[in-house]
Formats: C-alpha cells, structure tokens, sequence
C-alpha cells in the first residue's frame, strides 16, 4: 500500500502561524500506523501567495489534497481517515 505523504508547509508565513507546532505530529501518529506515513517539512507551498495568509499553516496530503489552518488534530484525524479509519491503537 502506498505511504500517505504529509507535506507541512515550514515557510516563512506557515511557520509564524503554527506549523512550527506541526512537525510535532509525527511523534503523535499512532504506532500502528507510523510505517504507513510520511511527514516531510516543505519550503513555502505557495498557497499563502495563492489561496490567502489566513489559510496558514498549510499541510496538503498525498500531494493533492490542501488543509488550510492545519491544527495537529485536524492532521491525526485525516491521516486516520486517509489510513481507512483504522488508526486508533488498540
Ligand atoms: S509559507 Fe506556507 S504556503 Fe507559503
């Protein structure tokens, strides 16, 4: 099965408006789950040019699919129901 890709925006306009916070989340995905995602930092998506500042932080998924005001928890909940719903630790 292909891995899902997490993509969190660490330019300058992301970073100041939470990501810093994001990259967290790659120590909270659930064990069973952790050989199934990737976390990578990007440079500026360039969605805050695009879209507006106030979508920031950015994360977009499997190289596609866009989070504007991207929180952890909004991050944990898609990789979940990215995972198929099976994300929970038993
Ligand atoms: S800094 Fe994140 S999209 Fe530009």
């Amino acid at each position: 099965m292909d891995k899902i890709k997490v993509e969190i925006c660490c330019g300058t306009a992301c970073y100041l408006l939470g990501a810093a916070n994001l990259m967290a989340v790659e120590d909270e995905i659930p064990e069973s789950l952790r050989d199934r995602v990737e976390v990578e930092a990007r440079t500026c998506l360039e969605l805050c040019e695009k879209e507006n500042l106030g979508g920031a932080p950015y994360v977009r998924f499997n190289g596609t699919e866009i989070m504007a005001q991207a929180t952890s928890e909004k991050v944990l909940e898609r990789i979940a129901e990215l995972a198929g719903g099976d994300g929970r630790d038993a």
